[in-house]
């Protein structure tokens, strides 16, 4: 029977040079189902903002709403390694207001949670986090929830010191304690560095194979969310298209009478 992944377990695919695969989930029954799958976590991500809730970006997105998908999500779980979005503000403010908010989702369900950026504040953060019995996931490279700042979707760390900053950064969380960092929109070889320059495993979300642990939205690989396709994401079904199809065979059916028919009722 499979066991339960574990910080331990992330740990072992990095030493060991393997990979393991994250999908985010934000209902039961979807994380049921790739927890069955075998995926090796699953991430409640802040992106539940757009893809669920019909926000813009993710900077809409609050505690309140994350608590509520953290749960719907762990109740679905069994053997998946489980991390939950801080959302936007929840984290920035002060360090003990990070840290209740951060523990509000380990009650919830997750194992870990993950925080975007890293500066001087965000070390502390993290290090505060990690001693308080929080794991934190780093979250560098493009950080979506400094999409106001950073002027668009851009891929980051193209330059070589953009690149040496990233770097810095990931050391700086490792030292921290963040047991896992995600790169987001990086070129392939520029994650490849930052990946061999620390000893924690990094996810890559848009920044390539080199990366210990693979990571992209459920909805766009699934083909759910029809608005926008990243680049890096790869296509395993058309999920709009079969709800369409499901949905207008439902109303013709309902329209001509079809449905319910004898064996479908009481
Ligand atoms: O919110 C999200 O889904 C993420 C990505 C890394 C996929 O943070």
């Amino acid at each position: 029977m499979a066991q339960k992944i574990t910080v331990k377990t992330l740990q072992k695919y990095k030493d060991e040079n393997k990979k393991f695969s994250m999908l985010t989930a934000y209902d039961y029954s979807t994380a049921k189902y790739i927890d069955e799958a075998g995926v090796d976590s699953i991430l409640i991500g802040d992106s539940l903002g757009m893809v669920i809730l019909g926000y813009e970006n993710t900077c809409s997105v609050t505690m309140d709403e994350m608590l509520i998908f953290t749960k719907a999500v762990a109740r679905g779980v069994t053997n998946a390694f489980v991390v939950a979005d801080m959302p936007f503000l929840s984290y920035h403010t002060d360090l003990a207001t990070a840290i209740l908010n951060g523990g509000k989702l380990i009650q919830a369900g997750a194992n870990a949670v993950k925080i975007e950026g890293c500066n001087d504040y965000i070390i502390d953060v993290v290090n505060r986090m990690t001693q308080s019995g929080i794991p934190v996931v780093g979250h560098i490279g493009f950080t979506p929830q400094s999409v106001n700042t950073l002027g668009g979707y851009k891929v980051q760390g193209k330059t070589d010191d953009a690149l040496i900053n990233i770097k810095n950064q990931a050391i700086a969380l490792q030292n921290a304690g963040a047991v896992a960092i995600v790169l987001e929109m990086m070129p392939e070889n520029a994650a490849k560095c930052v990946d061999e320059c620390i000893s924690i495993p990094t996810i890559s979300c848009g920044a390539g194979k080199y990366c210990t642990g693979q990571v992209v939205v459920s909805d766009d690989m699934l083909g759910k969310y029809g608005e926008f396709k990243p680049k890096f994401v790869r296509r395993y079904g058309d999920m709009r298209k079969f709800i369409l199809d499901c949905a207008t065979q439902y109303d013709r059916d309902v329209k001509s009478g079809d449905f319910p028919n004898s064996e479908e009722v009481y």
